[in-house]
Protein backbone atom coordinates (compact mmCIF):
# COMPACT_ATOMS: atom_id res chain seq x y z
CA UNK A 1 0.00 0.00 0.00
CA UNK A 2 1.32 3.30 -0.72
CA UNK A 3 0.70 6.27 1.85
CA UNK A 4 -1.94 8.11 -0.81
CA UNK A 5 -0.55 8.45 -4.75
CA UNK A 6 -2.73 10.59 -7.05
CA UNK A 7 -6.10 9.29 -5.98
CA UNK A 8 -8.49 10.05 -3.88
CA UNK A 9 -8.50 6.87 -1.98
CA UNK A 10 -5.09 4.86 -0.65
CA UNK A 11 -3.77 2.75 -3.89
CA UNK A 12 -2.60 -0.63 -3.81
CA UNK A 13 -0.58 -2.39 -6.04
CA UNK A 14 -3.43 -5.22 -7.06
CA UNK A 15 -2.76 -7.50 -10.16
CA UNK A 16 0.04 -5.35 -11.60
CA UNK A 17 -1.62 -2.63 -11.23
CA UNK A 18 -2.35 0.72 -8.56
CA UNK A 19 -5.69 0.17 -7.35
CA UNK A 20 -7.37 2.96 -5.41
CA UNK A 21 -8.04 1.32 -2.34
CA UNK A 22 -12.35 2.09 -2.66
CA UNK A 23 -12.48 0.29 -6.22
CA UNK A 24 -10.86 -2.89 -5.33
CA UNK A 25 -13.87 -5.17 -4.43
CA UNK A 26 -15.42 -3.29 -7.29
CA UNK A 27 -12.73 -4.76 -9.77
CA UNK A 28 -12.86 -8.20 -8.05
CA UNK A 29 -16.77 -8.50 -8.70
CA UNK A 30 -16.76 -7.27 -11.81
CA UNK A 31 -13.83 -9.93 -13.17
CA UNK A 32 -15.55 -12.62 -11.13
CA UNK A 33 -19.06 -11.98 -11.68
CA UNK A 34 -19.68 -9.67 -14.93
CA UNK A 35 -20.99 -11.60 -18.08
CA UNK A 36 -20.76 -9.91 -21.25
CA UNK A 37 -23.43 -10.08 -24.05
CA UNK A 38 -22.07 -9.83 -27.93
CA UNK A 39 -23.57 -6.41 -28.26
CA UNK A 40 -21.98 -4.70 -25.48
CA UNK A 41 -20.02 -1.12 -25.53
CA UNK A 42 -17.25 -1.00 -22.79
CA UNK A 43 -15.60 2.85 -22.96
CA UNK A 44 -12.47 2.26 -21.30
CA UNK A 45 -10.14 4.97 -20.34
CA UNK A 46 -7.21 6.33 -17.87
CA UNK A 47 -8.57 9.10 -15.44
CA UNK A 48 -8.29 11.77 -17.05
CA UNK A 49 -7.70 11.33 -20.57
CA UNK A 50 -11.45 12.51 -21.70
CA UNK A 51 -13.58 9.69 -20.50
CA UNK A 52 -16.43 11.68 -20.21
CA UNK A 53 -16.88 13.57 -23.71
CA UNK A 54 -16.35 10.06 -24.94
CA UNK A 55 -18.99 8.37 -23.03
CA UNK A 56 -21.05 11.72 -24.07
CA UNK A 57 -20.30 10.61 -27.77
CA UNK A 58 -20.82 6.90 -27.40
CA UNK A 59 -24.34 7.19 -25.67
CA UNK A 60 -25.68 10.11 -28.39
CA UNK A 61 -24.06 7.70 -31.20
CA UNK A 62 -25.47 4.36 -30.18
CA UNK A 63 -29.31 5.86 -28.70
CA UNK A 64 -29.37 8.15 -31.36
CA UNK A 65 -32.85 6.63 -32.98
CA UNK A 66 -33.96 7.28 -29.43
CA UNK A 67 -33.56 10.63 -28.29
CA UNK A 68 -34.25 14.05 -29.85
CA UNK A 69 -31.37 17.10 -29.47
CA UNK A 70 -34.09 19.09 -27.69
CA UNK A 71 -35.71 16.33 -25.35
CA UNK A 72 -32.13 14.25 -24.82
CA UNK A 73 -30.78 12.70 -21.30
CA UNK A 74 -27.22 14.18 -21.64
CA UNK A 75 -29.09 17.43 -21.37
CA UNK A 76 -30.34 16.92 -17.66
CA UNK A 77 -27.86 14.14 -17.01
CA UNK A 78 -24.51 13.60 -16.44
CA UNK A 79 -22.10 11.18 -18.81
CA UNK A 80 -21.62 9.07 -15.73
CA UNK A 81 -25.28 8.44 -14.52
CA UNK A 82 -25.93 7.58 -18.47
CA UNK A 83 -22.95 5.16 -19.12
CA UNK A 84 -21.69 3.60 -15.31
CA UNK A 85 -18.09 2.29 -14.60
CA UNK A 86 -17.81 -1.15 -14.03
CA UNK A 87 -16.07 -1.02 -10.67
CA UNK A 88 -16.87 1.83 -9.76
CA UNK A 89 -20.85 2.09 -9.96
CA UNK A 90 -22.06 -1.34 -11.04
CA UNK A 91 -19.60 -3.35 -8.43
CA UNK A 92 -19.65 -1.22 -6.03
CA UNK A 93 -22.17 -0.88 -2.96
CA UNK A 94 -24.24 1.58 -4.75
CA UNK A 95 -26.32 -1.28 -6.63
CA UNK A 96 -27.56 -3.59 -4.68
CA UNK A 97 -27.74 -7.17 -6.95
CA UNK A 98 -25.43 -6.14 -9.90
CA UNK A 99 -26.09 -9.34 -11.88
CA UNK A 100 -29.98 -8.39 -11.71
CA UNK A 101 -29.32 -4.75 -12.42
CA UNK A 102 -27.19 -6.19 -15.24
CA UNK A 103 -30.03 -8.33 -16.52
CA UNK A 104 -32.20 -5.54 -16.86
CA UNK A 105 -30.72 -2.91 -18.40
CA UNK A 106 -31.46 -2.21 -22.11
CA UNK A 107 -29.28 -3.14 -25.40
CA UNK A 108 -27.18 -2.29 -26.40
CA UNK A 109 -25.75 -1.73 -22.60
CA UNK A 110 -22.80 0.57 -22.54
CA UNK A 111 -20.45 0.64 -19.61
CA UNK A 112 -17.14 2.27 -18.51
CA UNK A 113 -14.34 1.41 -17.48
CA UNK A 114 -10.28 2.27 -16.11
CA UNK A 115 -9.53 -1.56 -15.55
CA UNK A 116 -6.48 -2.17 -17.26
CA UNK A 117 -6.72 -4.47 -20.55
CA UNK A 118 -4.92 -7.08 -18.66
CA UNK A 119 -6.97 -7.25 -15.76
CA UNK A 120 -10.56 -7.40 -17.86
CA UNK A 121 -12.41 -10.46 -17.34
CA UNK A 122 -11.92 -13.14 -19.70
CA UNK A 123 -15.78 -12.12 -20.55
CA UNK A 124 -14.96 -8.89 -22.27
CA UNK A 125 -11.50 -10.02 -24.11
CA UNK A 126 -13.21 -13.45 -25.56
CA UNK A 127 -16.65 -12.29 -26.06
CA UNK A 128 -18.02 -10.13 -28.98
CA UNK A 129 -18.26 -7.24 -27.31
CA UNK A 130 -16.48 -3.65 -28.46
CA UNK A 131 -13.89 -1.81 -27.23
CA UNK A 132 -13.32 2.26 -27.37
CA UNK A 133 -10.48 3.43 -25.75
CA UNK A 134 -9.30 7.28 -25.18
CA UNK A 135 -6.15 8.44 -24.05
CA UNK A 136 -4.19 11.43 -23.85
CA UNK A 137 -0.70 13.39 -23.56
CA UNK A 138 0.73 12.33 -20.81
CA UNK A 139 1.32 15.81 -19.61
CA UNK A 140 -2.21 17.30 -19.94
CA UNK A 141 -3.00 13.78 -18.54
CA UNK A 142 -1.07 14.39 -15.35
CA UNK A 143 -2.30 17.94 -14.96
CA UNK A 144 -5.96 17.63 -15.30
CA UNK A 145 -5.39 14.32 -12.76
CA UNK A 146 -3.71 16.62 -10.22
CA UNK A 147 -6.21 18.89 -9.99
CA UNK A 148 -8.87 16.54 -9.84
CA UNK A 149 -7.76 14.62 -7.32
CA UNK A 150 -6.84 17.75 -5.11
CA UNK A 151 -10.12 18.16 -5.57
CA UNK A 152 -11.49 15.30 -4.10
CA UNK A 153 -9.25 14.71 -1.48
CA UNK A 154 -9.54 17.98 0.19
CA UNK A 155 -12.73 16.14 1.85
CA UNK A 156 -10.72 13.51 3.69
CA UNK A 157 -6.66 13.58 2.49
CA UNK A 158 -4.31 16.91 2.48
CA UNK A 159 -3.65 18.58 -0.64
CA UNK A 160 -0.74 17.39 -2.99
CA UNK A 161 2.04 19.42 -3.85
CA UNK A 162 2.57 19.78 -7.51
CA UNK A 163 6.30 18.33 -7.39
CA UNK A 164 4.83 15.12 -4.75
CA UNK A 165 2.29 14.36 -7.52
CA UNK A 166 4.82 14.87 -10.26
CA UNK A 167 7.21 12.19 -8.93
CA UNK A 168 4.32 9.87 -7.68
CA UNK A 169 3.21 10.29 -11.78
CA UNK A 170 6.58 9.28 -13.34
CA UNK A 171 6.84 6.22 -11.31
CA UNK A 172 3.36 5.43 -12.50
CA UNK A 173 2.22 5.68 -8.70
CA UNK A 174 -1.54 6.70 -10.16
CA UNK A 175 -4.99 5.70 -9.72
CA UNK A 176 -5.16 2.66 -12.46
CA UNK A 177 -1.71 3.48 -13.17
CA UNK A 178 1.43 3.03 -14.40
CA UNK A 179 -0.09 5.32 -17.48
CA UNK A 180 2.28 3.45 -19.33
CA UNK A 181 1.11 -0.11 -19.01
CA UNK A 182 -2.32 1.01 -19.50
CA UNK A 183 -2.01 2.68 -22.64
CA UNK A 184 0.07 -0.32 -24.41
CA UNK A 185 -1.66 -2.34 -22.91
CA UNK A 186 -4.97 -1.14 -24.85
CA UNK A 187 -2.96 -0.34 -27.70
CA UNK A 188 -1.54 -3.65 -28.27
CA UNK A 189 -4.75 -4.94 -28.55
CA UNK A 190 -5.89 -2.78 -31.33
CA UNK A 191 -3.07 -3.20 -33.03
CA UNK A 192 -4.07 -7.04 -32.91
CA UNK A 193 -7.54 -7.22 -33.41
CA UNK A 194 -8.52 -3.82 -34.55
CA UNK A 195 -12.12 -5.02 -34.70
CA UNK A 196 -12.81 -5.54 -31.16
CA UNK A 197 -10.71 -2.23 -29.57
CA UNK A 198 -10.78 0.78 -31.21
CA UNK A 199 -7.67 3.07 -30.16
CA UNK A 200 -8.66 7.37 -30.03
CA UNK A 201 -6.41 9.90 -28.46
CA UNK A 202 -7.70 13.32 -26.96
CA UNK A 203 -6.00 14.86 -28.99
CA UNK A 204 -7.35 13.78 -32.26
CA UNK A 205 -10.61 13.83 -31.38
CA UNK A 206 -10.31 17.93 -30.52
CA UNK A 207 -8.80 18.39 -33.71
CA UNK A 208 -11.16 16.54 -35.99
CA UNK A 209 -13.93 15.27 -34.01
CA UNK A 210 -16.74 14.41 -36.78
CA UNK A 211 -13.96 12.63 -38.51
CA UNK A 212 -14.01 10.35 -35.25
CA UNK A 213 -17.74 10.06 -34.21
CA UNK A 214 -18.31 8.74 -37.84
CA UNK A 215 -15.39 6.58 -37.12
CA UNK A 216 -16.51 5.04 -33.58
CA UNK A 217 -20.19 4.57 -35.55
CA UNK A 218 -18.58 2.70 -38.31
CA UNK A 219 -16.46 0.64 -35.61
CA UNK A 220 -19.80 -0.06 -33.48
CA UNK A 221 -21.81 -1.23 -36.53
CA UNK A 222 -24.50 1.45 -36.63
CA UNK A 223 -22.74 3.83 -39.43
CA UNK A 224 -24.73 7.47 -40.07
CA UNK A 225 -26.84 6.96 -43.39
CA UNK A 226 -26.33 9.90 -45.82
CA UNK A 227 -29.64 10.93 -44.34
CA UNK A 228 -28.65 11.41 -41.28
CA UNK A 229 -25.72 13.22 -42.47
CA UNK A 230 -27.71 15.61 -44.60
CA UNK A 231 -29.76 16.77 -41.50
CA UNK A 232 -26.80 17.00 -39.80
CA UNK A 233 -27.09 14.55 -37.57
CA UNK A 234 -23.16 13.93 -36.67
CA UNK A 235 -22.88 17.90 -35.64
CA UNK A 236 -26.11 17.68 -33.52
CA UNK A 237 -24.20 15.06 -31.48
CA UNK A 238 -20.80 16.81 -32.12
CA UNK A 239 -22.59 20.41 -30.47
CA UNK A 240 -24.91 18.33 -27.46
CA UNK A 241 -21.39 16.26 -26.35
CA UNK A 242 -19.44 19.54 -26.85
CA UNK A 243 -17.16 21.19 -23.55
CA UNK A 244 -19.12 24.52 -24.12
CA UNK A 245 -22.59 23.16 -23.96
CA UNK A 246 -21.68 20.14 -21.52
CA UNK A 247 -20.22 22.80 -18.53
CA UNK A 248 -22.88 24.81 -18.57
CA UNK A 249 -25.66 22.40 -18.24
CA UNK A 250 -27.66 22.85 -14.71
CA UNK A 251 -26.77 18.89 -13.96
CA UNK A 252 -22.99 19.60 -14.53
CA UNK A 253 -23.16 22.71 -12.19
CA UNK A 254 -25.07 22.36 -9.40
CA UNK A 255 -25.60 18.05 -9.62
CA UNK A 256 -22.96 15.57 -7.65
CA UNK A 257 -21.93 11.95 -8.96
CA UNK A 258 -21.81 10.80 -5.41
CA UNK A 259 -20.74 12.37 -1.81
CA UNK A 260 -17.43 13.08 -3.14
CA UNK A 261 -17.38 13.81 -6.27
CA UNK A 262 -19.67 16.93 -7.72
CA UNK A 263 -20.22 16.91 -11.64
CA UNK A 264 -18.18 19.96 -12.69
CA UNK A 265 -15.03 18.28 -11.52
CA UNK A 266 -15.05 16.97 -14.97
CA UNK A 267 -15.29 19.48 -16.75
CA UNK A 268 -11.95 22.31 -16.19
CA UNK A 269 -10.61 23.61 -19.34
CA UNK A 270 -10.95 20.82 -22.01
CA UNK A 271 -7.86 22.14 -23.97
CA UNK A 272 -4.95 20.77 -25.27
CA UNK A 273 -1.34 22.20 -24.18
CA UNK A 274 -2.14 23.62 -20.65
CA UNK A 275 0.96 21.63 -19.11
CA UNK A 276 2.64 24.59 -20.39
CA UNK A 277 1.77 26.41 -17.25
CA UNK A 278 2.09 24.31 -14.36
CA UNK A 279 5.68 22.53 -15.80
CA UNK A 280 9.22 23.69 -15.20
CA UNK A 281 11.59 22.83 -17.73
CA UNK A 282 13.34 19.93 -15.47
CA UNK A 283 9.44 18.55 -15.32
CA UNK A 284 9.46 18.36 -19.09
CA UNK A 285 12.80 16.81 -19.39
CA UNK A 286 12.01 14.02 -17.24
CA UNK A 287 8.75 13.48 -18.81
CA UNK A 288 9.69 13.91 -21.90
CA UNK A 289 12.59 10.90 -21.05
CA UNK A 290 9.75 8.46 -19.27
CA UNK A 291 7.49 8.63 -22.57
CA UNK A 292 10.46 8.03 -24.93
CA UNK A 293 11.50 5.11 -22.84
CA UNK A 294 8.62 3.98 -21.81
CA UNK A 295 6.76 3.69 -25.77
CA UNK A 296 9.86 3.27 -27.63
CA UNK A 297 9.19 0.77 -30.26
CA UNK A 298 5.68 0.58 -29.90
CA UNK A 299 4.67 3.01 -32.40
CA UNK A 300 2.46 5.02 -29.76
CA UNK A 301 3.19 9.07 -29.54
CA UNK A 302 1.48 12.38 -29.00
CA UNK A 303 0.69 15.28 -30.11
CA UNK A 304 1.44 17.72 -26.90
CA UNK A 305 0.69 21.34 -27.87
CA UNK A 306 -2.33 22.85 -29.67
P1 LIG B 1 -8.85 19.18 -18.21
O1 LIG B 1 -8.69 18.89 -16.76
O2 LIG B 1 -7.53 19.28 -18.92
O3 LIG B 1 -9.72 20.35 -18.48
P2 LIG B 1 -12.11 12.45 -17.75
O4 LIG B 1 -13.45 12.66 -18.38
O5 LIG B 1 -11.39 11.24 -18.25
O6 LIG B 1 -12.17 12.57 -16.29
O7 LIG B 1 -11.19 13.65 -18.29
C1 LIG B 1 -11.42 14.96 -17.87
C2 LIG B 1 -10.79 15.92 -18.85
O8 LIG B 1 -11.59 15.99 -20.04
C3 LIG B 1 -10.76 17.32 -18.30
O9 LIG B 1 -9.60 17.94 -18.88
C4 LIG B 1 -12.05 17.91 -18.82
O10 LIG B 1 -12.09 19.30 -18.81
C5 LIG B 1 -12.08 17.33 -20.22
N1 LIG B 1 -13.45 17.25 -20.77
C6 LIG B 1 -14.59 16.92 -20.12
N2 LIG B 1 -15.64 16.96 -20.96
C7 LIG B 1 -15.16 17.31 -22.16
C8 LIG B 1 -15.76 17.54 -23.44
N3 LIG B 1 -17.07 17.39 -23.61
N4 LIG B 1 -14.96 17.88 -24.47
C9 LIG B 1 -13.62 18.02 -24.29
N5 LIG B 1 -12.99 17.84 -23.12
C10 LIG B 1 -13.74 17.49 -22.06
Amino acid sequence: RRESGLASSYLYLFQEFWCPGIAIEGVKGFQKYFQAKDNDVVVASFPKTGTTWLIALTFAIVNRQYFSTENHPLLTSNPHTLVPCLEFKIFCDDIHDPVLHLSNMLEPRLFSTHTPFTALPKSITESNAKIVYICRNPFDTFISAWTYFNKIRSMSLPALELEEAFEMYCNGIVSFGPWWSHMLGYWKESMARPNKVLFLKYEDLKENVNFYVKNIAEFLGCPFTAEEERVGEIESIIKLCSFEKMKELEVNISGKLDKFIDNKFFFRKGEIGDWVNYFSPSMVNKLSKIIEEKLCGSGLSFKICS
